[in-house]
């Protein structure tokens, strides 16, 4: 079996490359590295001692696509490739559109003309918007509010579309939450460009000595210490799921959405205990007003998880802070360094 992993080269593409192959299942990778780097598949090679094709390219060059169905038995595709910065998707929105809606646009496309019609895709608990209680099930109401969050429903949409117009079609819609952590190895990790927007590699990066000290972005929040509180899941396990969601399309379950975090949320606090705890390290920080358009909780209910795709996460907030440090000294420059 050949799953094509657009995006493959980046954060949750390499760690779920990794669980794939380890399945004995093939993949070939398309990836215009705008966000990743080369080296992370060399790594992925290393850990699993097994080779992943990789195809340079574009998702929205639907003649090299076209190419990559036809020089392999692609029996499915997980659609990773696209941007993800809620920030920059605010003031870059038609950029955002182009690439995470025009992408799938054009992959699905390619995927029609090749009679290829089973499909994970990569969507996000920021589709449920403001949720007005926690946990979050998948039959909440979807209301997203940055243009990011805007894409991937839009993309959610498109997909309940193509699957109403042919049942045949096999499409999962995985709705992650805040994925973290790495490779117990060490060898592949979260690598951000610049100064990362997201808690967990701005934490390991102070821990390291690039930065000086967090920014908690607010301690006025209705949440037990004031700080916001969401639902962190290990990279790990994160990928496994995409191997159950694999497993579950050949039993041709139609279309369905499926919630990965662990059910379990942490404060922004919480978090930063648990790494210095793994850094054994005080991490500096200084309490700022509150960042625009975040929310108080956020955390997932994962009883469809559990029961219709069998997966569940195994790792803790421990474990998660343990690899992703694990990662950020090995490798305190990221893929660039090597
Ligand atoms: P990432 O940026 O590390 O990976 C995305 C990959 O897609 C990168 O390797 C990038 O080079 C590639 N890419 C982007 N546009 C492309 C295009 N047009 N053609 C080919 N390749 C392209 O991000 P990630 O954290 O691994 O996220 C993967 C997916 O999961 C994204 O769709 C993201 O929106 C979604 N997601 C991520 C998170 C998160 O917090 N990391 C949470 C929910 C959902
Ligand atoms: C977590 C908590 C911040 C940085 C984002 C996207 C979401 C999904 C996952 C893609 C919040 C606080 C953060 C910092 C802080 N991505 N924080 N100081 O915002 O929950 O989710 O990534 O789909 O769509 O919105 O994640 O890691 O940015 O923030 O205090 O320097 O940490 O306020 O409470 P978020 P995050």
């Amino acid at each position: 079996m050949t799953i094509l992993i657009t995006g493959g080269a980046g954060y949750i593409g390499t760690h779920t490359c990794v669980e794939l192959l380890l399945a004995g299942i093939h993949v070939v990778v398309v990836d215009n590295l705008a966000n990743a780097s080369r080296e992370a598949l060399s790594r992925v090679e290393s850990i699993t001692g097994k080779d992943v094709d990789f195809v340079y390219g574009d998702v929205r060059d639907k003649k090299m696509l076209q190419q990559v169905f036809r020089d392999h038995a692609v029996q499915s595709v997980i659609h990773f490739a696209g941007h993800k910065a809620v920030g920059e998707s605010t003031e870059r929105p038609l950029m955002y559109y182009d690439n995470n809606v025009g992408g799938t646009l054009s992959l699905l496309e390619v995927m029609m003309a090749e009679g290829v019609k089973n499909m994970v895709f990569s969507s996000s608990a920021t589709v449920y918007g403001d949720p007005r209680t926690v946990p979050i099930r998948e039959d909440f109401p979807l209301m997203p509010y940055n243009p990011y969050g805007k894409t991937k429903r839009v993309v959610e949409m498109v997909l309940e579309d193509v699957h109403a117009a042919d049942p045949t079609w096999n499409i999962a819609l995985l709705r992650y939450f805040n994925p973290v952590g790495a490779h117990e190895s060490g060898l592949i990790g979260e690598d951000p460009r610049g100064i990362p927007n997201n808690l967990t590699p701005y934490i390991t990066q102070v821990a390291v000595g690039k930065l000086e000290k967090l920014a908690v972005f607010g301690n006025d929040y209705p949440t037990p210490d004031g700080t916001g509180v969401r639902d962190y899941i290990h990279v790990k396990d994160l990928a496994k799921g995409h191997v159950k969601a694999i497993e579950k399309l050949q039993g041709k379950p139609g279309f369905f959405a499926c919630n990965l975090g662990t059910g379990q949320g942490y404060s922004v606090l919480e978090v930063l205990a648990a790494f210095e705890k793994a850094c054994q390290r005080p991490i500096p920080y200084e309490v700022k007003a509150r960042r625009p358009g975040d929310i108080a909780m956020c955390y997932a209910d994962t009883t469809f998880a559990r029961d219709f795709l069998d997966w569940e996460a195994g790792f803790g907030i421990e474990e998660m802070a343990a690899h992703a440090w694990n990662w950020q000294k090995q490798n305190p420059g990221g893929y660039g360094a090597q």
